[in-house]
């Protein structure tokens, strides 16, 4: 522990090895770990083979500390977000890639420093900003109105109680400490000690996800990774939650099935796609051993499918 109560307790990957047999790496493979958090997956990745990796966080802390988790020379570290892969690797020369590997959402590191404001478990100011920089959780929940907090809390969050939180929350401004919305949010939702499921923890999901544009980021993130991956190249992407599965299944389930049939509503593309993804896997949970081993794996999900020849498609269907 240091003076900021922050707990240093390593990231421990989730399906490492789940995903590293989704990608196939092959012996001098070029891949991407598009959120290198703690390296675990970059790890796995350079001791499978590969020849190079290149390794995108949005947050700095991520890339500051990423040298001396991952001492290797193979390894390229770049501060940005995953959506802007296929641009990022061209402008360093590179035109596609064999792997790309996505694990969506926040990484141990972020939760245990409770000065980044993305836990409850310690008392700190509401920050939940990735890449540290725009609008603080403090700042959203003290300038919104109250109709955009019930938005995001049922959007991102699934709240059922998201009218009575949103309006206690605007009763209670300024809203500052991570420790004052939980209590601000137990109150309002009618939550007692000892009952399973505390609904501070949806609240502060749907607040990281707005904030940080998660689930836009993702969409976009599985497009940029459409368009930089080689034909036969794979993906293989990591969720924690139902909204983000979603997409993935969406998204995968669209690319490998080729333009759907016109209807009523959506006449006949003018222009038909031939998938752009083949060999879709089925979807791939813990075992009971990495659940017992590591509780944070619980929700998670991994999807991969096989890039084929075809152009990229350009954004969503609808
Ligand atoms: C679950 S952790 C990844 C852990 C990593 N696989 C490991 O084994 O250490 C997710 C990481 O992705 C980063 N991240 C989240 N969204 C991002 C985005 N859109 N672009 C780049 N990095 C992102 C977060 O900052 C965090 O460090």
């Amino acid at each position: 522990m240091t003076s900021t109560g922050t707990h240093t307790a390593p990231h421990v990957p989730v399906l490492v090895n789940e995903v590293i047999a989704a990608l196939a790496i092959h012996s001098g493979d070029l891949c991407v770990d598009g959120t290198f958090g703690a390296g675990g997956y970059t790890r796995a990745m350079l001791a499978a083979g590969a020849g190079r990796v290149i390794g995108f966080d949005r947050d700095p802390d991520a890339i500051e500390q990423g040298r001396s988790l991952v001492p290797d020379s193979r390894l390229t570290l770049v501060e940005e977000r995953f959506s802007q892969m296929d641009r990022l690797l061209a402008e360093r020369g590179i035109g596609t890639v064999d792997a790309i590997a996505l694990d969506i959402g926040v990484s141990s590191m972020q939760l245990d420093r409770s000065d980044r404001g993305f836990s409850f478990q310690a008392d700190a100011p509401l920050d939940m900003r990735m890449s540290q920089s725009g609008m603080t959780a403090a700042e959203f929940l003290n300038e919104a109105d109250e109709a955009e907090i019930v938005r995001v809390l049922r959007d991102y969050g699934e709240e059922p109680r998201a009218r009575a939180i949103a309006r206690a929350i605007v009763a209670a401004r300024p809203v500052e400490r991570t420790g004052q919305l939980a209590a601000i949010v137990r109150r309002a939702a009618g939550f007692r000690p000892g009952q399973k499921s505390d609904p501070a923890t949806r609240t502060f999901q749907a607040i990281r996800i707005h904030l940080n544009a998660e689930l836009d980021e993702l969409q976009e993130g599985l497009e940029a990774a459409e368009r930089a991956l080689k034909p036969g190249g794979r993906l293989a992407v990591v969720t924690f939650h139902s909204l983000e599965d979603r997409i993935v299944k969406r998204f995968f389930r669209e690319r490998s099935g080729g333009s759907p049939a016109g209807s009523r509503h959506r006449p006949e593309l003018a222009d038909p796609k031939r998938p752009s993804f083949e060999r879709v896997a089925k979807p791939v949970a813990p075992t009971e051993r990495e659940l017992a081993a590591n509780p944070r794996s619980r929700s998670a999900k991994l999807r991969s499918a096989v890039r084929t020849s075809a152009s990229a498609w350009e954004g969503r269907l609808q």
